[in-house]
């Protein structure tokens, strides 16, 4: 099969040069014909914020890029073709052959595990490793202590086949961690050496946590959410699928934020690529919601839907081609849901309208009732927030709601912490800038609010933060993509940020070191990734791919290590790492796990999981 596909590529190639050199130097491929009329509309002029240049689509890989068309965010460009020319654009636009590369027989472990799977083996699960979404792992847990993180040395890495973004978050259990890819596919690898176990394929990409439990036969069972929205119970030890829903409502639905398992409930967050679709002027803009569903994990059924807008939305008049447009629209849930068991809530954040009216619950953290899925209170951060991708520089800004908002999400989880004087308190940051903390006991009150940095659609606190009940540690990703200046006088100021929970007050900070990114294409000096917290440590990996660790008292650098280099991997895949951005690493049983490469908005593309530990230790 590989030889006979080798030579159809070769005859491919044959026949190309000869046509070529029958029409002369001129002629276009019937790739780049596609990509002239379907594509570089919006990817060719020069773009601000989002939409990648010809250069960053290029450095993807052309996997890559027929997923973005086929189940990703160029879903709606992508239908209109077939699968050979979503093939053909990709493989013009990468210069390199299609592939799908399958892992190599020595990349699955030669020996038989003797693991027994147990829930209580579980050290690291979910988007900040807890169900309050802290992102703080206790000493117990995390097997490294402050004085051994300069010896901290790579053991293995991990190559994800065809990749050009890692967002896996692994679920370490026992000697086993679980995640998922850009493809679908989950894998299940021994931590001692990076050796699979076992895969299982999804319909799409896995951008969420992979969790997992026993049912009450003490089957073992691990539950996901594709982007496409399918929710999976796969039996590991059977690899069966005990059942599978599709969970959105809207055909565009998506999950991007990592579900949350608590008791018999999985708590699966939605968003939607219209913000995406809403570039297009013939796309009638929007009709899609944010939303949280919860499923009875046994069985998938669907126990509530909490719509972020409730309702149908409404003609909301007609843009500049004549398009219907529709209101209101978006308020997606980019995050994972965090769990408040004293007060039966489930606190997720929201991103922007799409469409004008605007909503109260867009840019907000909304307290949903755990048992009835209805709105308890919401906390909005930025008013009157309506964007979409037509607003970042396109020619036809037909689709812009007017004027433009400033695309100031809350794309992180909610953390729920206690602090010093036993008060909880949630504190979240938004692409605004802002962190604030708010009171759960009154309605999402304020009880504190600071700046950290200017905030922009690519700055301020993207994904996340973590906390270990003394400070919140933010990182802030201030770049150059700001759409609608809302500070002007304000100064971009990335890096991370150690806020105290009792007064807001910032009680140090540390600059993202910009020499780093003076020779690197596609390098910003930011922090954007989310930070993971020890006692007496937090690391945070940066838009260079540096990871960092610094000292919770004083921001004092502990230890940095350059992740963007090629790596021998333990599955024999090529693998070069990248931009960090996404989840924080994974702490847990002396091992940090740190996902290198994420090829979107022009950063660096990459595609391993990188596994640090003290040798011998
Ligand atoms: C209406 C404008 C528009 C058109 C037409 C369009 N794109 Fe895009 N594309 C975007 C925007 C905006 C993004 C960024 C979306 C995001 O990540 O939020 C994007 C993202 C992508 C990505 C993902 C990049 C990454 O880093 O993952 C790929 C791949 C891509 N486009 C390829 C294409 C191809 C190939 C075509 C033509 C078949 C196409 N696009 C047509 C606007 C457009």
């Amino acid at each position: 099969m590989h030889n006979i596909s080798r030579i159809f590529v070769l005859a491919v190639l044959l026949l190309g040069l000869v046509t070529t050199a029958q029409a002369g130097c001129a002629q276009q491929s019937e790739g780049e014909v596609i990509f002239g009329e379907s594509c570089a509309e919006c990817h060719s002029s020069a773009q601000s914020g989002r939409t990648p240049s010809v250069f960053s689509l290029s450095s993807l890989s052309p996997r890559a890029i027929v997923s973005a068309l086929e189940d990703g965010v160029m879903q709606s460009e992508g239908a209109t073709l077939s699968r050979d020319q979503r093939i053909m654009v990709a493989e013009a636009l990468t210069s390199r052959t299609y592939s799908e590369t399958t892992l190599p027989e020595t990349a699955f472990c030669s020996e038989q595990s003797t693991q027994v799977f147990e829930a209580e083996s579980v050290s690291w699960m979910g988007f900040g490793g807890n169900i309050e979404g802290t992102g703080f792992q206790p000493d117990d847990r995390a097997g490294l202590t402050v004085s051994e993180i300069p010896s901290l040395e790579l053991l293995w890495a991990f190559a994800f086949p065809d990749a050009s973004e890692v967002r896996t978050k692994p679920t370490i259990v026992g000697e086993l961690a679980l995640f998922g890819d850009q493809f679908g596919v989950v894998y299940a690898v021994d931590t001692n050496t990076g050796c699979v176990r076992w895969i299982f394929e999804a319909d799409a990409g896995i951008r969420g946590a992979i969790l997992v439990d026993t049912d009450d036969n003490g089957r073992p069972l691990a539950y996901f959410v594709d982007f496409r929205t399918n929710a999976y119970a796969l039996d590991i030890d059977a690899g069966i699928v005990v059942w599978k829903e599709r969970v959105g409502w809207h055909p565009e639905s998506n999950n991007t934020g990592s579900p949350t398992l608590y008791g018999n409930r999985l708590f699966i967050p939605i968003s939607s690529m219209e913000v995406v679709m809403g570039g297009d002027p013939s796309y009638e803009c929007c009709t899609s919601s944010g939303a949280v569903a919860a499923l009875d994990k046994r069985t998938g059924e669907l126990l509530w839907y909490h719509r972020v807008i409730p309702g149908y939305p409404e003609e909301a008049g007609l843009n500049a081609l004549g398009t219907q447009l529709w209101a209101p629209s978006g308020a997606p849930v980019w995050s994972s849901p965090t769990i408040d068991l004293s007060r039966g809530r489930v606190y997720v954040g929201t991103g922007e309208n799409y469409t004008r009216p605007t909503t109260a619950t867009s840019d907000a953290i909304i307290a949903i009732e755990m048992a009835t899925g209805e709105i308890a209170w919401s906390f909005q951060g930025t008013e009157s927030d309506a964007f979409t991708m037509a607003c970042t520089g396109f020619l036809n800004r037909q689709n812009c709601p007017a004027p433009p908002g400033p695309d100031l999400d809350f794309g992180m989880a909610p953390i729920l912490v206690t602090r010093e004087d036993g008060r909880d308190i949630l504190v979240v940051g938004q692409k605004s800038g802002m962190v604030w903390a708010l009171n759960p006991d009154a309605d999402g009150d304020v009880l504190w609010s600071t700046r950290v940095g200017k905030g922009s659609a690519l700055g301020g606190i993207h994904w996340g933060m973590a906390s270990d009940g003394h400070f919140a540690y933010a990182a802030n990703a201030d770049r150059d993509a700001v759409v609608v200046d809302v500070h002007p006088d304000q100064e971009a100021a990335p890096g991370l940020y150690a806020l105290d929970l009792m007064t807001g007050e910032i009680v140090w900070s540390a600059p993202a070191p910009r020499d780093t990114c003076e020779e690197r294409q596609g390098c910003y000096p930011a922090n954007s990734a989310a930070p993971t917290v020890i006692p007496g440590a937090v690391f945070a990996g940066g838009l260079d791919g540096h990871i960092r660790a610094y000292s919770t008292s004083d921001g004092q650098m502990l230890w940095d290590f350059d992740t963007v280099q090629e790596f021998e991997t333990s599955n024999g895949i090529r693998g070069k790492g990248g931009s960090i951005d996404g989840p924080g690493p994974v702490i847990a049983n002396g091992l940090v796990f740190v996902n290198s490469g994420y090829g979107q908005f022009g950063q660096i593309p990459g595609n391993l999981l990188l596994v640090f530990g003290v040798p011998d230790n």
